[in-house]
């Protein structure tokens, strides 16, 4: 238990902050992206009949969604309630976040005057952000709140295509061919997402995850010189902070080491390669976090506790595990096998 007014020693105890910064833990600690959203019916009706963004400028809603699913499960983190687009939109970009579809972007930027329309992030533009966060802590008592932002090649592509992409064909066009002006709109993405956590973060946010979703359709000489000085900016931009920086894709097998590289602490694992494997592509001085299919959840329990028991012994060869999922809770998952699985990564690995 935790006293109030804890010190940086109480603050310490977080398992979660503690594998970030591989030290021993008492247990695995475990949060699952997307953990608040539309798998829970309590977050369904908070939302009925207010937009997404709508949802996100307000305070009292993100501190009651973000809490949501920390009253449900004994998870050892929150994530910040908001969106990646919400910097974009909070600097003007006319941008909306349609139901079952995602971001949808009005004016799609493809060319050097609308690179360089795109201004700085400013603390003045999502004061929602910082009352929110604020709010947050006097909710939270120890559990650590995570901070996030939207990866410099994600948010390009939903800019330069105008919506969600499979193949990111305009993206990659402007990057293989006017790699001066992809450079100069990532470098202007890193910015905003660094001044993004940076707001977080100022107002109490105890960790960050930088959301690269989409950088897995990059081959690694490209990411190495497209993309990571971009994501190295927004990392070394929060090490005054003092935070740990959790950097995540899908499909980024290829990219592991890469994305460490970039200046992360965990580096965040999708399903499909083991953990034990992903500690040889990411190397030392790094944790891990990650990696359970988001569709085991809609196998039988006894499925569901063999898998995560597998990912927890090859999180153990790590030098620091946080267990997940490997991408964002499905919209139809049964909350209490989430459940369920929180207290089994807890007991399993508490035994040990
Ligand atoms: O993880 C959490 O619980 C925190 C909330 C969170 C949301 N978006 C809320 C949200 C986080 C971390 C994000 C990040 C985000 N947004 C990413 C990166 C994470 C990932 O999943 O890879 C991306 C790519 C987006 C863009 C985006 N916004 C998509 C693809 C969607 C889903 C569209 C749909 O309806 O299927 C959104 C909307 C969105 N963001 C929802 C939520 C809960 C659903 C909106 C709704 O409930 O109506």
């Amino acid at each position: 238990s935790v006293p109030h007014g804890a010190g940086p020693e109480q603050r310490e105890e977080s398992a979660f902050l503690l594998a970030c910064r591989r030290r021993p833990v008492p247990h695995t600690p475990v949060w699952f992206m997307r953990q608040a959203g539309r798998s829970l019916p309590e977050y369904r009706e908070a939302r009925a009949g207010i937009p997404m963004l709508e949802a996100c400028a307000r305070p009292d809603l993100v501190v009651e969604i973000t809490m949501q699913p920390v009253r449900r499960y004994a998870v050892d983190a929150a994530i910040f309630f908001s969106d990646i687009v919400v910097p974009l939109k909070a600097i003007g970009i006319d941008l909306d976040i349609k139901p079952g579809v995602g971001p949808v972007i009005a004016d799609p930027i493809r060319d050097a005057a609308a690179v360089d329309r795109l201004r700085p992030l400013e603390t003045d533009d999502v004061p929602f952000v910082s009352e929110a966060v604020r709010a947050l802590m006097g909710e939270l008592g120890g559990t650590p709140l995570i901070g996030f932002a939207g990866g410099p090649f994600t948010l390009a592509s939903y800019l330069i295509e105008g919506g969600p992409s499979k193949t990111h064909d305009r993206t990659k066009a402007m990057m293989y061919g006017e790699p001066e002006l992809f450079a100069r709109l990532l470098d202007r993405l890193a910015d905003i997402a660094a001044t993004y956590l940076k707001i977080q973060v100022e107002a109490g946010a105890r960790a960050i995850q930088l959301f690269d979703s989409w950088v897995g359709g990059v081959g690694p000489e490209d990411y190495r010189t497209s993309v990571l000085p971009h994501s190295r900016k927004i990392f070394t931009a929060l090490e005054p902070y003092d935070v740990p920086r959790i950097h995540f894709g899908v499909g980024t097998g290829e990219l592991l080491g890469l994305m460490g590289e970039a200046g992360a602490d965990v580096v965040g694992v999708d399903w499909r390669v083991p953990l034990d494997e992903a500690v040889l592509r990411v190397g030392p001085g790094k944790a891990l976090q990650g990696n359970l299919d988001p569709a085991i959840l809609f196998a039988p329990w006894d499925v569901i506790a063999t898998r995560a028991r597998d990912v927890l012994a090859r999180g153990r060869t790590a030098e620091g595990h946080v267990f997940n999922l490997g991408h964002g809770v499905l919209p139809t998952t049964d909350p209490d096998m989430l459940a369920r699985l929180t207290d089994f990564v807890h007991e399993e690995s508490a035994a040990r």
